[in-house]
């Protein structure tokens, strides 16, 4: 029996199996308003045989946008994109379906360089606007130095979280996720090394943390609750500067009382030039099972997990419920249904695509040798209906 594809809660949520679709920006929106390549790339995670989509950080006010493509929900226009977006979803598996809110602070105002993907600051010609964040450092020499947020600018930005999780709830999202890591707004509120501040927002950890707690208060405030709350957090920044895997666990605790449901530790990027271990299969796992071992949460790993069998591993090691997975997901976006034929486990089908299924493709031996489908799944050419998402066929049954 596989524990990657068996149901998993967070909160008051059920999910099909144990994978996830990590969020992944992907710098295509128009004015913070999703198009139709939001709908097509999401449209084909949704037959990926995960459980869960994630959609990629979205900005809860103009900015906190990284780039001009980034996706927002603070005005009506995405609103009503996002809307018809999880309705054309939901037509397409029965996959739970999650947004993730942001503020991108201090990394804000940036453009992609599309061959490396990653981020420099944005020119004045091409619209850049001044970002803001706890203290007036910038992330890199050549990016701008951001304004020092005042109390004010604190309690507003709070408020457009709780704003936009409104609408993300009119919307139809299942699960919220927030991006506390990789150096955005919540982390750099976190990280001593980008909060100088000198008062009830900085210094201790108690005051560090503040900004996050009071985010995910409103949050859940604001989301209904039956529907799932998480944070992205970052482990550790790599650097004794820096927060600690300790801080991550205690700041896991303080936030399980405030309501939230789940953790997805991921690490890094609070600012360049620390010297980050080499990525390997599963190296983020350790810190997905310290949280687990502390706390009720729920609790993700991500980042290298690329083969069904790790990701069993995984989970039915207990060191995390669920698995989320970025770059193996646009790299084959069926990776969950394969990963359900090597596991040797039932997996419902687009019944469009019925006839690439094991039972009714003798090729599918061929092209995935070390597959193991269900013996359920190998009558041939039994004719079935199209009329919805399948389970496979029992002998005999018709
Ligand atoms: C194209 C791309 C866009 C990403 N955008 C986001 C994002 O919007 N929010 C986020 O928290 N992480 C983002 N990430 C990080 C991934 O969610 C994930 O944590 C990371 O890629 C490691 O997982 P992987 O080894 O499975 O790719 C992005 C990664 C990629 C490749």
């Amino acid at each position: 029996m596989s524990v990657l594809f068996s149901e998993g809660r967070i909160g008051g949520i059920s999910i099909g199996n144990r994978i996830v679709v990590s969020p992944m920006c992907q710098y295509s929106a128009v004015d913070g308003v999703a198009q139709d390549w939001h709908l097509v790339h999401l449209g084909s995670l949704m037959m990926s045989g995960a459980g869960l989509v994630i959609l990629e950080a979205t900005a809860v006010e103009a900015a906190g946008r990284g780039t001009h493509g980034c996706l927002g929900l603070y005005d009506d226009t995405q609103e009503a994109a996002l809307t018809r977006l999880v309705g054309a979803l939901r037509k397409l598996s029965p996959a739970k379906i999650g947004l993730q809110l942001t503020h991108c602070g201090r990394k804000a105002a940036t453009r992609t360089i599309p061959e490396r993907w990653r981020g420099e600051p944005l020119p004045p010609e091409e619209g850049a606007w001044t970002p803001v964040a706890p203290s007036p450092i910038a992330y890199d020499p050549d990016w701008q130095t951001p304004d020092e947020l005042d109390e004010a600018g604190i309690l507003r930005i709070i408020d457009a979280f709780a704003d936009s999780t409104r609408r993300a709830a009119r919307a139809g999202f299942d699960l919220l996720e927030l991006h506390g890591a990789h150096g955005y707004l919540i982390h750099q509120f976190l990280s001593p090394i980008t909060n100088r501040r000198t008062d009830r927002w900085g210094g201790s950890a108690e005051n560090r943390n503040r900004f996050a707690v009071e985010v995910v208060r409103a949050v859940r405030a604001a989301w209904p609750r039956e529907r799932a709350l998480g944070l992205r957090m970052n482990s550790t920044d790599w650097t004794p500067e820096g927060s600690t895997l300790d801080d991550a666990v205690a700041l896991a605790a303080a936030l399980e009382a405030e309501g939230l449901d789940y953790v997805v530790m991921s690490s890094g990027n609070i600012r360049p030039g620390i010297a980050i271990p080499p990525a390997t299969p599963g190296h983020q796992v350790p810190f997905a099972q310290a949280v687990k071992e502390a706390t009720g949460l729920a609790v993700m790993a991500v980042g290298m997990i690329v083969e069904a069998r790790q990701a069993e591993a995984i989970v039915t090691t207990g060191a995390a419920d669920f698995v989320a997975l970025a770059r193996p997901m646009l790299d084959n976006p069926r990776w969950g249904i394969h990963a359900a034929a090597e596991l040797g486990a039932d997996i419902a089908y687009p019944p469009q695509y019925i006839r690439a299924r094991p039972n009714n493709w003798l090729g599918f031996r061929h092209v995935h040798p070390q597959a193991n489908p269900p013996a359920s799944t190998l009558q041939l050419d039994r004719p079935r209906s199209v009329a919805s998402w399948d389970r496979p066929e029992t002998p005999g049954r018709r």
